[in-house]
């Protein structure tokens, strides 16, 4: 079994380590292989995502990702290297999954999974001006990518026993792009037998109900930036940022990804929490390498280690503190 790590920048690199030593003492035979990708490296080598970052990924099958910086600017030959890894390597399905943990979120019995298509829409990068005082993005749908996250849906809806499916889309104002995102999905829903399940939701008024009624969601099915914003909205429910893993997914493929950002305002400070990381590493466990025990068992160390610290004010000890209650329960 092999792992590729691309801690990237930032608190990526502080994080990214705790999960590791978790997997390792998980899996004792599992094999790790370093490599780069993000800002730093791109300032180092004038690459962001090397050839033998990509070798690295594919030779591994499965990876696990911190989070890289990216200016809000246009930089000549830089794009954020996770973009470039989910395309490089198809990693078409990313799962979110937002619930909640004890002491951490603001409520309990939350437990559903955002599902977001993760090659196209808004995320192709096609942007350009068209002349000096217009700028167009091209915002692409398929059927073929809505009918595949619609098939992984499919799948996990069985595996969780979902009660709900809700397609989330603009359907009203983008009935062409939204349109055969939202029939492509049913379609594929219908012929799994599933489409007693499915439901649908506008996207604005879905932002509203995952704050006022998080719990009418359970998966939750969507296209990429719509699954971008909604993901960061929702992690509000599993303790924030900090707590909200993800997973992206490929043909025989993995990447794992805590949802948030390389955080330059807490780098190097030790406040960053490493448990999305951890809970990304429990994602791969659980739907790359088909290891629900271990899965679980990651899940219920990070579930008693925040029971058992309290509303302990962690400070500058955060990312020390955790890994080592976390990784004595394993
Ligand atoms: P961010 O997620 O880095 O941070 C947002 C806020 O949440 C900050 O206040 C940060 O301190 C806090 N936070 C995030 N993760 C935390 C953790 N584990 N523990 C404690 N607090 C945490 O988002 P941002 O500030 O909008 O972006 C910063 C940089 O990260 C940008 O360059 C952006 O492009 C990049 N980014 C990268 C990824 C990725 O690589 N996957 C994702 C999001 C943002
Ligand atoms: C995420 C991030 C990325 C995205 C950025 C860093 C390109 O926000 O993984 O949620 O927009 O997909
Ligand atoms: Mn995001």
């Amino acid at each position: 079994m092999r792992l590729c790590v691309i801690p990237g920048d930032g608190i990526g690199c502080e994080v990214v380590p705790v999960a590791v030593g978790a997997l390792m003492r998980l899996l004792p035979e599992l094999q790790v292989i370093e490599a780069q990708a993000g800002w730093d490296c791109f300032q180092r080598s004038g690459e962001v995502v090397p050839a033998a970052t990509l070798a690295a990924m594919r030779e591994c099958g499965a990876g696990l990702f911190g989070a890289v910086s990216s200016p809000t600017r246009p930089v000549e030959g830089y794009r954020s290297a996770i973009l470039t890894l989910r395309q490089q390597l198809g990693l078409a399905v990313n799962l979110r999954p937002v619930r909640s943990w004890p002491l951490v979120s603001p409520r309990a019995g939350i437990d559903m999974l955002i599902l977001r298509e993760n090659s196209e829409g808004l995320y192709v990068g096609r942007e350009s001006m068209s002349g000096p005082d217009k700028a167009i993005a091209e915002r692409h749908i398929s059927r073929q990518a809505s009918e595949r996250i619609a098939g992984f849906a499919a799948q996990v809806a069985r595996q969780r026993s979902a009660r709900r499916i809700t397609l989330v889309h603009k359907a009203n104002v983008l009935p062409l792009t939204c349109g055969l995102f939202r029939d492509s999905c049913r379609q594929i829903l219908a012929e799994q037998g599933l489409d007693h399940l499915v439901d649908e939701r506008l996207v604005d008024v879905a932002a509203l109900q995952l704050v006022e009624r998080p719990d009418a969601f359970d998966i939750l099915l969507t296209t990429n930036l719509f699954g971008d914003i909604l993901s960061d909205l929702a992690c509000y429910w599993s303790g924030g940022l900090g707590m909200a893993p993800s997973l992206n997914l490929g043909e025989g493929i993995a990447l794992a990804e805590p949802v948030h950002g390389s955080a330059p305002d807490i780098a190097g400070t030790g406040q960053a929490n490493p448990l999305a990381a951890l809970l990304s590493a429990a994602l791969l466990l659980r739907h790359h390498w088909a290891l629900p025990e271990q899965a679980e068992r990651l899940e219920s160390a990070v579930a008693a280690t925040l029971e058992s610290l309290g509303s302990l004010e962690l400070g500058r000890s955060t990312t020390l503190t955790l890994e080592r209650e976390v990784l004595r329960r394993l």
